[in-house]
């Protein structure tokens, strides 16, 4: 492993979930695993008045809630040496004028710095500000990096503003705009899987690829966020971040390098050529949805206009799906599907990569219904595998098909997942962009989600429902381009046949 500078960390809303969640169970991972350097300091910041002491008292809440079987306590008595919490005041700029002495001043904090956004989207300009202001984005003693969560903006016209107000204080390599999902070791396996694998290249084009399918579902619902969610909807809570850069790992070409600016010029590249959709297209190339009541697990679950902190009568979708084009050589009229979805019937991440069929079909006596193409299936969550779907003779005298599964699970039972945010919390600290998104990457995204976002902004009228527990709303087959194209709901043998609406 690469040797890490000694550094702090700030996390601005630090008694909020993402840190609660993610952040600090992350940190004591790495903490138990021995990757945090020396003396690194976690100071928290937010509102509440809160001592060291009482902070402390939180951090062990928040990891007796997250490790009920328990953990190292070892690890956590060191952990907890690391621990300091500042008060932010609202309004207060003197709040900031005292972290700056604390960190710049006392002799126990080194002058590297990375300064965390767990906060709402609308608070980075005014922390980033603040922090400008007192100097403590200035790489004068050290460096100084800022990790901004997504969403980054709500449209393009907000994140080309959110981002003019950065590069007031701050430079590009000072950007960490993280995607989480870049940070999931089977995500990373997508690159892997294309560029170590030769056999896959002469394939992995229009030639012989019919379509790709990527799907994020949830059986969840919006857990309590509905001050964020509200205001968001799946296709920019899911679709503009998460699915886009992994379609644009699918789609890209071979990077020169792994080094972070050639692997982020290929995505770039992708997220440009996807064909625009223009505002009276949306219909054909998008759909959304809204739960309703249903069942999950057996269980009666509320509508998304029953949730806490919905609007009685909210259009926001929380299901959305894409049919896009990427206008280049390697894909020119290869749809990629892109599909999001809470309250879902299973909980899964999938690439799902349909082959045509042969160009002649010399077994079709041999079977009874449609002809069965290849598939190349990665999975990313729950479990992380591959799967190949090839036809074969099933043994006896007849000559019959069937089609099997080539199953390779990867993972040795003695190797352990590690959640995204370790990674990329240590790539801050390491200095790595490789996996963040570049500004230009960002601002892509957007365009290609803008203009179903205008249309869909307007249509308040009317949505689309399903019930929660269900596959999405029915009518979500139009996107196809044709009817030998379904959603594949499953990665075992048969999920292509699943064809709910
Ligand atoms: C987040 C979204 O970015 O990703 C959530 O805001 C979503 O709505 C989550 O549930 C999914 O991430 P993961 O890692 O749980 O699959």
């Amino acid at each position: 492993m690469k040797t890490i500078d000694p550094c702090n960390l700030v996390i601005f809303g630090a008694g909020g979930n993402l840190a609660r969640l993610k952040l600090i169970p992350a940190l004591f991972r790495l903490e138990t695993a021995g990757h945090l350097p020396d003396n690194m300091a976690i100071l928290a910041a937010d509102r509440e008045q809160w001592s060291d002491e009482e902070w402390s008292a939180e951090v062990t809440r928040m990891l007796v809630a997250k490790y009920p079987q328990g953990y190292d306590h070892g690890a956590c008595q060191r952990f907890h040496t690391r621990m300091h919490y500042h008060a932010i005041v609202p309004g207060d700029d003197g709040s900031y004028e005292r972290l700056r002495q604390t960190l710049e001043e006392s002799p126990d904090f080194s002058r590297n710095v990375v300064f965390y956004m767990a906060v709402r989207p609308a608070e980075f300009p005014n922390i980033i500000d603040k922090l400008g202001n007192v100097g403590l984005l200035q790489q004068k003693s050290g460096w100084r990096r800022v990790v901004i969560e997504k969403p980054f903006g709500y449209d393009l016209l907000s994140a080309q503003t959110l981002q003019q107000s950065l590069y007031k204080h701050l430079n590009e390599p000072q950007i960490y705009r993280i995607d989480h999902y870049l940070g999931k070791g089977t995500v990373q396996n997508v690159m892997v899987f294309r560029f170590a694998n030769l056999m896959l290249e002469p394939l992995w084009n229009r030639h012989y690829i019919d379509h790709v399918q990527i799907t994020h579902s949830e059986t969840l619902g919006i857990e309590g966020r509905a001050g964020y969610y509200e205001g968001a909807g799946a296709l920019r809570d899911m679709i503009q971040s998460h699915l886009l850069q992994l379609m644009a790992l699918v789609a890209m070409e071979p990077p020169v390098s792994m080094a972070a600016e050639h692997l982020r010029d290929e995505k770039v590249k992708v997220l440009k050529a996807i064909r625009p959709i223009t505002q009276n297209a949306v219909h054909a190339h998008a759909f959304r949805g809204q739960y309703s009541s249903g069942s999950i697990n057996g269980k009666t679950v509320p509508g998304y206009l029953e949730e806490a902190g919905v609007a009685p009568d909210s259009t926001t979708e929380t299901f959305a799906a894409l049919k896009l084009f990427v206008d280049n050589w390697r894909w020119s009229g290869v749809p990629f599907y892109l599909r999001t979805g809470k309250r879902m019937a299973a909980g899964s991440s999938a690439i799902c990569i349909r082959f045509k069929n042969p160009p002649q079909d010399l077994l079709r006596h041999t079977r009874h219904d449609h002809s069965r193409p290849n598939w190349i299936m990665l999975g990313i969550q729950p479990n992380d595998c591959m799967k190949m779907e090839l036809q074969v003779k099933v043994p006896g005298l007849e000559l019959q098909t069937r089609t099997i599964s080539l199953d390779a699970t990867y993972r040795k039972s003695s190797e352990e997942e590690y959640d995204a945010y370790e990674g990329l919390l240590l790539d801050t600290m390491l200095g790595d962009h490789s996996l963040f998104l570049r500004y230009d990457e960002v601002e892509w995204a957007w365009r290609v989600v803008d203009p179903v976002l205008k249309v869909w902004s307007m249509e308040r009228e009317f949505i689309n429902t399903y019930p929660a527990g269900s596959w999405g709303p029915r009518g979500t087959y139009r996107l196809f381009d044709r009817d030998d194209q379904f959603w594949r709901h499953s990665l075992e043998v048969g999920g292509a046949d699943l064809q709910a609406y």
